[in-house]
C-alpha cells in the first residue's frame, strides 16, 4: 500500500510532533484531537518547531510552508476517513486507548492501517477491540519527533506482513531508521531497557546514594548519553514512566524487578510531573 494520507489522534506532545515530520517528508497529514484548543497549541509548537528548524538551515522556509500547508486540525474524526494510516497518540491510558480504536475501527475506511505510538500497551490487546486486527500495529516515536531518528515497529500477535510493510515504509520516508519488535512483550525494547534504568536512578535518589545532579551527571559524563536519567524522566513526563512501569510490572507477572520506585509513585502524586508541569527532578519554575 502506497500511503499518501497520515492521519494523527491527539495533538500532544508526540501528536504534534509526528504530524509535523509526516508533513514535512510530504504526507498529507490531518491532526485530529476532541480539544480544540489543544489543536491551537498543538498548530503553534508546529510553527515554532518548523521556524526553529529553518532558522538552524535544516529546511528551507519554503518546505515549512509547504509542510504548514499540508496539515489539517480537526476536532472532530470524520476527515480520518480519508487517511490510509492512522496513528493514534493519546495519553498512555487502556481504556482510552480501547475506546479510540474502536472509534477508528468504525470511522476509518476498509483496508486502512490503525497504528499506535503507545509506548507499552500490548499492540495485540489494542488491535482486538478494533475490526481489523491484521492492520494494526505498533508505530512508536521518541521524542522529540523532528530530533529522534528512531522509530520502534511493533506487531502484534495478528498484524499482517502487508501491514508491516508499509509502516514500514512510511517511517522510513519520513527520514527515520526503524527496528522490529517482532514480539509484542511490555515495553517492547526501547522501554524495556529504559525504564528499569530511569527506575533504578529514582531509587537511588530514594535510598540517598547522590543528589538529583550528581546522579544525573554521573550518568551524563560517566556513559556518554545527552540527558542523565532524572532529567530526561521530567522530559518524558513522570506519569508516563509510573504508567510505564506498572505495565512492565503487570505485564511481567508482577516481577519484583519492575517494581516503580515509590519516590516516583510519590512525585506524580504530588503532581510533579516533569517539565510538563513545571516541577519534577527539577523546578522548572512551576508553582
Ligand atoms: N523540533 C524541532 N527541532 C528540535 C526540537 C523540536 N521539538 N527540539 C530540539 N530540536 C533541535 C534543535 O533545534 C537543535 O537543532 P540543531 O542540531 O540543528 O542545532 C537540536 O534539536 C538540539 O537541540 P538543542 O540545541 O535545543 O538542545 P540539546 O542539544 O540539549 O538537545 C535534545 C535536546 C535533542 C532533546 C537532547 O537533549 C536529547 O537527545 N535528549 C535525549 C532525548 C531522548 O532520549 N528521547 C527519547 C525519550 S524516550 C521516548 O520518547 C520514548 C518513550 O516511550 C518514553
Amino acid at each position: 500500500m502506497d500511503i499518501q494520507r497520515f492521519g494523527v489522534v491527539g495533538a500532544g506532545q508526540m501528536g504534534n510532533g509526528i504530524a509535523h515530520v509526516a508533513a514535512l517528508t510530504g504526507f498529507d497529514v490531518t491532526l485530529q484531537d476532541i480539544s480544540a484548543e489543544q489543536l491551537e497549541r498543538a498548530r503553534k509548537t508546529i510553527e515554532g518547531n518548523l521556524a526553529r528548524q529553518v532558522k538552524k538551515e535544516r529546511i528551507t522556509s519554503a518546505a515549512a510552508d509547504e509542510a504548514l500547508a499540508r496539515l489539517h486540525f480537526s476536532a472532530d474524526n470524520a476527515p480520518l476517513a480519508d487517511c490510509q494510516l492512522i496513528v493514534e497518540a493519546a495519553t498512555e491510558n487502556v481504556d482510552l486507548k480501547f475506546r479510540i480504536f474502536e472509534g477508528l475501527a468504525k470511522t476509518a475506511a476498509p483496508g486502512a492501517i490503525l497504528a499506535s505510538n503507545t509506548s507499552s500497551i500490548s499492540i495485540t490487546a489494542i488491535a482486538a477491540h478494533t475490526d481489523r486486527p491484521e492492520s494494526v500495529i505498533g508505530m512508536h516515536f521518541m521524542n522529540p519527533v523532528p530530533v529522534m531518528k528512531l522509530v520502534e515497529i511493533i506487531r502484534g500477535l495478528a498484524t499482517s506482513d502487508e501491514t508491516y510493510q508499509a509502516v514500514n515504509a512510511a517511517a522510513e520516508r519520513m527520514g527515520k531508521t526503524t527496528v522490529l519488535a517482532s514480539k509484542d512483550m511490555p515495553g517492547f525494547i526501547v522501554n524495556r531497557v529504559l525504564m528499569p534504568y530511569i527506575n533504578e536512578a529514582v531509587f537511588a535518589l530514594y535510598e540517598g546514594i547522590a543528589s538529583v545532579e550528581d546522579i544525573d551527571t554521573a550518568m551524563k559524563l560517566g556513559t556518554n548519553v545527552p540527558m542523565g536519567p532524572l532529567t530526561l524522566a521530567d522530559f518524558i513526563g513522570l506519569d508516563t514512566c509510573l504508567a510505564i512501569m506498572q505495565v512492565l510490572h503487570e505485564g511481567m507477572g508482577g516481577d519484583s524487578k519492575y517494581r516503580a520506585c515509590p519516590l516516583l509513585t510519590k512525585y506524580v502524586e504530588a503532581g510533579w510531573l516533569g517539565r510538563k508541569a513545571g516541577r519534577g527532578f527539577y523546578n522548572y519554575g512551576g508553582k
